[in-house]
């Protein structure tokens, strides 16, 4: 079975793509250096496993030997490991530069002296910006707004050029709005899904920035892991030096989303509406056949199912914990 790096193992979408190659037999080095990641996304895994299965790695990305020493022996790298916030890239755009820029540049050094044969990267949605038409293809031009969109975009072009230079393989997925189980909800820069749930869930009224008529393409985490899985096994004359699209190709707005949600929860109270966030796009909608034709990508697990799954992982973790706040007002 082949070896696999997996970058940000210990985070939300990492976790998840190092579930699903244990389980299929492989071997998986994960990565973290844990600043958001958790070790306990990892350690049920490493326990049913075993370290030989699953080793753990406490890398930053940023560390250029201790990276390039991790793709050592490596076949194929999934490369999620980010600081993923594009507020936070507007509060600190030289932390998130360090470590989205400079960590897949020594990413891919790291491979190409190691002779990996693949990278697939975590690209974003966010490179797009506001400017192109709807839906979002993967031949119109990027128009990057915040820091982190930038950094993104970068990495895609690096992966490019390694594959046209050095022939290292190389597929970019454009994640869009990625959500599911396991989403940190506790940190100012989490997602808008994981904070809307977890804030319902006790009873916290959550904030909308903007009008709240933004839209995004929400996937569901499970359609993610398949692109993946399928981004890495598609033959190198479809995919290599290519980006696509990864998404459901169906944009909910945020007040749509929110009505959504709080109708599962059983929430009652309505929004409050806070001012729009610095960097942020207004609309985020992709068209998939790109990786549909190319990858055989077929998204299995629609939003509102999605919305289901995820808000009752939430449940689950609200009723067994730890969370602070008691649920009031529902
Ligand atoms: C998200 C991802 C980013 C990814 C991009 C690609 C996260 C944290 N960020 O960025 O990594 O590359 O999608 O599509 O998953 N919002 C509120 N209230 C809140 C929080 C957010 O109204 O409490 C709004 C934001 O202003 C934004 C929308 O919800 O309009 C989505 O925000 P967020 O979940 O942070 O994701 P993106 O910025 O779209």
């Amino acid at each position: 079975m082949a070896v696999y790096l997996v970058t940000g193992a210990a985070g939300f979408i990492g976790s998840w793509l190092t579930q699903a190659l244990v389980e299929r037999g492989d071997t998986v080095r994960a990565l973290d250096n844990f600043s958001t990641g958790k070790r306990e996304n990892l350690a049920p895994l490493i326990g049913k496993f075993g370290p030989k299965q699953i080793e753990l790695l406490e890398v930053d990305l940023r560390d250029e030997q201790a990276v390039a020493k991790a793709c050592e022996g490596v076949e194929i790298i999934f490369h999620e490991g980010a600081l993923p916030s594009v507020p936070l890239s507007v509060k600190d755009p030289r932390t998130s530069h360090t470590a989205n820029i400079n960590g897949t540049f020594n990413l891919l050094e790291g491979a190409r002296h190691a002779k990996v044969k693949r990278v697939v990267y975590a690209a974003s949605s966010s490179a797009y910006g506001n400017k192109n038409p709807l839906p979002q293809k993967e031949s119109m031009l990027p128009g990057p707004l915040s820091p982190y969109a930038v950094q993104k975009l970068v990495g895609e072009l690096y992966l490019r050029s390694y594959w046209e230079v050095y022939g290292l393989e190389t597929v970019a997925l454009r994640y869009f709005n990625i959500f599911g189980p396991r989403q940190a909800p506790d940190s100012p820069y989490s997602g808008v899904m994981a904070k809307f749930a977890s804030m319902m869930l006790a009873g916290e009224q959550p904030t909308i920035h903007g009008d709240g008529e933004q839209s995004r393409d929400f996937t569901y985490i499970e359609n993610v892991v398949q692109a993946n899985l399928k981004a890495a096994a598609a033959p190198a004359e479809k995919v290599a030096g290519r980006m696509f699209n990864c998404a459901c190709g169906k944009p909910y707005t945020l007040n749509e989303t929110y009505k959504l949600m709080a109708e599962i929860i059983g929430y009652k109270n309505p929004p409050q509406y806070g001012p729009p966030r610095e960097g942020d796009i207004k609309h985020s909608y992709a068209d998939i056949s790109a990786a549909r034709e190319a990858l055989g990508y077929d998204p299995k697990v629609d939003f509102l199912e999605g919305l289901r799954r995820t808000v009752a992982w939430y449940g689950e973790q609200y009723e067994a914990s730890s969370w602070s706040a008691v649920r009031t007002n529902t």
